[in-house]
């Protein structure tokens, strides 16, 4: 069974919906002209959805068309009501299908090397490693491979997946875009990396993120294992043929990296970034919405970004 209203519409869910990155690429979507969109945001917490999707059907500039629901969903939770198979089963009862899958949800790996007395910091070095690898690796791995079957069914000419990664999961953006001899005062935590044409601060990022480099390294490589996979296995062709024998769809699996962003709207611990979280999503919003481009890609507002 599908919903009338969401039927002719690209249905795009996006993970970590709630605030900064996520929820700004689910407001340019649905203030963008020209488009049709029903936009499902998910959350782990159901009050924060439902504060976002309240400011979104506020804006005086929303789509008249645009449409939005609820998905109560937890990366790191197998739990019945909140897991990717129940995402999955709730989409494919409601919809039968779905367009565009975004990745946006995220953590810090900040609070163990720091003094915050954030009651959600990981007790010990080893949660923390779970807990990041959890939210950035395994839980999205999942939640792609329970939505694949539905993205199958899409009958849009791409079927779209974007992780939004960062540039400090790559070992040249990271390495070779450093300055170590910066006067950045330690304490205001500054720099952890700059947009590409800036600089990566490697004291701060080493010593207080890399359980976060190392966790969206390995979301990159599994990023482009699926695009390749997608591409060019039996099992990709299956998945993209269309009943009927049209042409295959073609698959889409890119990731981007939206460039250090200020924590104004509730981002990432510790990210001081100077750009807005609206002007980050803009990097995802265009990739969301091109055709035609090719697939594997990791980019940044500024073009591809090295492995
Ligand atoms: N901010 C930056 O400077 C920057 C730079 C490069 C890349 N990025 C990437 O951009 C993306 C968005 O970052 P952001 O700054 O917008 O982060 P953010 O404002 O901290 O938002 C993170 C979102 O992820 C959700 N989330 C966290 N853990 C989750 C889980 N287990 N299950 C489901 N949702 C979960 C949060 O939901 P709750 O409301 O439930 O907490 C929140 O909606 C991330 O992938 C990040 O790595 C950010």
């Amino acid at each position: 069974m599908t919903t009338a209203a969401a039927d002719s519409k690209t249905i795009v869910l996006i993970t970590g919906a709630t605030r900064g990155i996520g929820f700004e690429t689910a407001k340019h979507l649905s203030t963008s002209p020209d488009q049709n969109y029903h936009i499902i945001l998910c959350g782990r917490r159901p009050s924060s959805v439902e504060s976002a999707i309240t400011i979104l059907r506020s804006l005086p500039n929303l789509h008249a068309s645009t449409t939005f629901e609820f998905l109560n969903l937890d990366l790191t939770s197998d739990t019945s009501t909140i897991s990717a198979a129940a995402a999955a089963a709730h989409i494919a009862a409601k919809h039968g299908h779905l367009d565009t899958l975004v990745h946006s949800a995220a953590i810090s790996s900040s609070f163990l090397h720091t003094n915050v007395t954030d009651p959600r910091a990981p007790e010990s070095v080893r949660e923390n490693w779970h807990s990041i690898l959890d939210t950035h690796l395994i839980g999205p791995a999942l939640l792609t491979d329970a939505l694949l079957p539905l993205l199958s069914a899409s009958q849009k000419p791409e079927r779209k997946i974007i992780f939004v990664s960062s540039g400090l999961g790559s070992i040249p953006y990271t390495f070779n875009n450093n300055n170590n001899n910066n006067d950045d005062d330690d304490d205001d935590d500054e720099g952890a990396a700059n947009s590409r044409s800036g600089l990566v601060d490697l004291d701060n990022v080493t010593s207080k993120y890399t359980e976060y480099s190392a966790s969206k390294a390995a979301l990159n490589m599994y990023a482009k294992h699926l695009a390749w996979r997608l591409e060019n296995t039996k099992e990709g062709k299956t998945l993209g043929d269309t009943k009927g024998g049209h042409e295959a769809k073609k698959w889409k699996v890119n990731v981007v990296c939206p460039g250090y962003t200020s924590k104004t709207t509730g981002g990432l611990d510790g990210f001081r970034g100077k750009q807005e979280p609206w002007e980050a999503a803009e990097t995802v919003v265009r990739v969301v919405q091109e055709q035609g481009e090719k697939t594997g890609t990791f980019r940044d507002k500024e073009g591809e970004v090295p492995w």
